[in-house]
């Protein structure tokens, strides 16, 4: 099977698919053995015939899971297992098995399965909308319809709850349609979890059902004797009311002076959503959607001041430490993000607003939860109302395609150890045999906890090789891992989701390595690990390191005669390695200064979640050209691509952009494409049009569209995302005529292979 085969059976691809058989082997290949992995990956299959039964298992404390690569003796009814070498007896209801008679599990085409478990939520799914009503009327009724119609989006045995808040915080009774209750705190205010239990009359009662009571389907929840169901309540038994309320909320009523920020409380309404579902539903699947219009400016979590003359915080007060508000708000937000994530419940947050929100101080709230992070510049924008209804999305069977509470756990094989995990998780701190000594991202622990995920959520993992050199090589031996995911489906159904791996070893000096090497998937591994350090690192330091990895990378693998650069090849394996990292290194992930510290949180969260295809369109966007007699064609994200008679289609996946070369423009100005005998140039126009929408209707978060001209103004979006191989400065040989000239200092990326070139052939001894 090739790297898409796999991906689309296992949602998996790994840096390199023959693994070094030694410690010594694996830290020489530089990229460590890593993979990208997406538990929920849709497989139509698994929908057509779910599979009723729980999994086999091995003896405790192994655990493994039976699957393809096990062993099987269909006389003796035994099965090894792989990772623990373990002999175990087969089920009682196994008996007919046979070599042509084998149960899913056993089958090559099942290395992924999923289980339909014996067991149903108590409750299903909640959803805890948190609204900021410190809006623009416009912005506010966009707002509110946006959120009715989502009602209608949700199963109908969803449940659902509300608070509003502005310079106050209330919580929204749902019981009564009569006369509209709610319960108020005061913005200014910092509530422990107990205060707002007591206010809200939650003491001593948690939800449970009723005494004797069987555990219930979705859909028929059980009589609750709780305090909860006053705020919290299936979506048939209050849309009715939760509508009218919605219809009926008003902007903030406190007044704001000219030279004033509105008194935003979003740190009090936060620890109230968070105390309200940590006491009432401790556990289960719930998200609490935040949806803001500004910063937070008065009491716990503000992160700016109050008069408008103090701006908020930029990525150079940040270093610099005089961003006042920055480290408290932080930490606030992450004591949140920390009970939320134990709880199993998800924090999302859309931002409607021109300005930042306080997203880098709250972005923790959403990265620990696995949570949705939206921008946009107002409610009433495509961007927002479209991303938003997308979160509703549906599989073929009309479930949300959410998954809620789960864990991810990590078995390996005694060879390997797993170092960490990058994405949107917390550690569910299992200190195993398998955990490692290196840490990358989230170490020390084999198992992570996703409060929500989808078929797209992607985490990286990392791995280690132990083995000693000492140790003979034992040809045609392979390790093996398995991931376990067990989660909440937003049907009320427990699963299990397992992916069973199997890779080769192979001797350090042989090709077979180099020959196995993704560089697509290495590239992104290694941006995840370098935004990870960003978030800790000085950027120039993060540079540094992704420079070295890459020339050791160079001089490992590359064919070269010491100290001459001309001799330098790269096989076709690696080829391209070189210029994701040059783009790497020029992009917003690690070039933060050119954004807010709001758009840098909602990139790097964005890139954390997404498989190898999107995170490469992101870290080197694709560029397609169109032009007279061809084909649309993809050409080199480079200034030598900008020609007066074609049209450019952008793809960075945050952005996409159509912009048109000057004669185009011209001739679109003069309106040619409405005579006769124009007709293709009418279609030349309209052919990147349409394959944009197709792009903008299949993304989340859905991009930002730009058409433009060459020498306008929103160009530029374009010409920083180009390689400056035509810029005053480089005087490089390669820059062809007729190229566009782009005005930056930064090196091309001709200039960034020589100097690599010299780096790898000058190291090596
Ligand atoms: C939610 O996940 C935790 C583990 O993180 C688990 O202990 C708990 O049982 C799960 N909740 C349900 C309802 O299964
Ligand atoms: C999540 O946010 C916190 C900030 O509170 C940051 O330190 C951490 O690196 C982020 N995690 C990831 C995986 O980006
Ligand atoms: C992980 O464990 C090591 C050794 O036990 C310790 O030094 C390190 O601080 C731990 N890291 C975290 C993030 O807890
Ligand atoms: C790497 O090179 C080998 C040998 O040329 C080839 O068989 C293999 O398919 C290549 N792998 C990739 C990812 O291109
Ligand atoms: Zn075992």
């Amino acid at each position: 099977m090739n790297f898409d085969e796999i991906e689309e059976q296992d949602g998996i691809r790994f840096s390199w698919n023959a693994w070094p058989s030694s410690r010594t082997e694996a830290t020489k290949a530089v990229v460590p053995i890593a993979c990208l992995y997406t538990p929920l990956k849709e497989r139509e299959d698994f929908l057509e015939s779910p599979i009723w039964y729980e999994p086999v298992t091995c003896k405790a404390p192994c655990r493994a899971i039976l699957n393809p690569y096990c062993q099987i003796d269909v006389r003796g009814k035994l099965w090894i297992c792989p990772f623990c070498l373990q002999r175990n007896a087969l089920p009682p209801h196994y008996k007919d098995i046979s070599n042509t008679n084998l149960p899913a599990e056993l089958l090559p085409k099942y290395t992924t399965i999923e289980y339909n478990l014996n067991r149903v939520a108590q409750i299903p799914p909640i959803f805890l909308f948190v609204v900021d009503t410190c809006l623009e009327e416009e912005d506010l009724k966009a707002l509110k319809e946006s959120l009715i119609v989502s009602l209608s989006l949700l199963p109908e045995y969803a449940w659902v709850g509300l608070i509003t808040f502005g310079t106050m915080t209330q919580v929204h009774e749902l019981g009564f349609a009569d006369c509209p209750k709610s319960f108020v705190f005061r913005g200014t205010k910092e509530y422990a979890a107990k205060q707002i239990q007591e206010m809200l009359g939650l003491t001593n009662n948690p939800a449970r059902p009723a005494a004797g009571q069987q555990p219930n389907r979705p859909g028929q929840p059980p009589q609750m004797t709780m305090a909860a169901n006053r705020f919290l309540l299936p979506v048939k038994d209050c849309e009715f009311v939760l509508t009218s309320i919605l219809e009926n909320l008003q902007r903030d009523p406190w007044p704001v002076a000219a030279d004033r920020r509105p008194e935003r409380c979003t740190g009090v309404a936060m620890s109230v959503a968070v105390g309200l579902l940590e006491t009432t539903f401790p556990n289960t699947g719930a998200r609490m959607m935040l949806f803001c219009g500004g910063a937070p400016s008065e009491g716990p979590g503000a992160v700016v001041g109050n008069e408008l003359r103090d701006p908020i915080r930029s990525h150079h007060d940040i270093e610099k430490e005089s961003a006042k508000y920055y480290k408290k708000a932080t930490k606030f937000y992450e004591a949140l993000a920390k009970r939320a994530s134990v709880n199993g419940h998800t924090i999302d947050i859309f931002a409607g607003c021109l300005d930042q929100i306080g997203l880098l101080e709250m972005r923790s709230m959403v990265n620990n939860t696995g949570g949705f992070m939206i921008l946009a510049d107002s409610f009433n924008t495509a961007i927002f109302k479209q991303s938003f209804q997308r979160v509703f999305q549906k599989d073929s069977q009309g479930h949300l395609q959410m998954g809620f509470n789960a864990t991810m756990d990590v078995q390996t094989t005694r060879e390997l150890k797993v170092c960490g995990l990058i994405g949107h998780a917390v550690s569910a701190n299992k200190k195993s045999t398998f955990v490692g000594e290196t840490e990358i991202g989230i170490g020390n622990t084999s198992a992570w906890k996703m409060c929500s995920l989808n078929h797209e959520t992607t985490n990286a993992v990392y791995f280690e090789v132990v083995n000693q050199p000492s140790a003979p090589f034992q040809p045609g031996s392979r390790g093996l891992i398995q991931f376990v995911t067990h989660y909440q489906h937003s049907s009320g159904q427990f699963r299990l989701r397992v992916t069973t791996v199997a890779r080769n070893f192979a001797e350090g000096q042989s090709p077979e390595i180099a020959n196995s090497f993704d560089q697509e998937t290495s590239a992104v591994l290694m941006s995840r690990i370098a935004v990870f350090k960003g978030e800790i690192d000085d950027g120039p330091d993060v540079l540094r390191w992704l420079d070295r990895m890459l020339i050791r990378l160079c001089q490992r693998f590359a064919d070269y005669r010491k100290d001459d650069p001309h001799s330098f090849r790269l096989s076709e394996n690696f080829s391209i390695y070189p210029q994701f990292m040059f783009h790497l290194r020029r992009s917003q992930f690690l070039q933060v200064f050119n954004n807010s510290p709001d758009e840098t949180a909602f990139y790097r969260h964005t890139l954390n979640r997404e498989n190898v295809d999107s995170s490469l369109i992101m870290i080197q966007p694709t560029l397609t050209s169109y032009c007279f007699d061809a084909d649309p064609q993809p050409v080199l994200l480079d200034s030598i691509s900008i020609k007066p008679d074609a049209i450019l289609l952008l793809d960075t996946f945050f952005h996409i952009l159509i912009f048109h070369g000057s004669t185009i423009a011209e001739w679109r100005n003069a309106g040619y494409q409405d005579q006769p005998g124009y007709e293709n140039f009418k279609q030349l126009l309209e052919a990147p049009v349409l394959d944009a929408q197709e792009l903008l209707t299949e993304r989340f978060p859905v991009p930002r569209y730009i058409v433009c001209d060459q020498g306008g103004s929103q160009a530029r979006f374009l010409l920083s995302k180009l390689n400056p191989s035509t810029t005053h400065t480089s005087g490089s040989p390669y820059s062809a005529p007729g190229g566009a000239v782009v005005l930056t200092d930064d090196v091309s990326l001709q200039v960034f292979m020589e100097h690599l070139k010299k780096l790898a052939v000058a190291g090596a001894s």
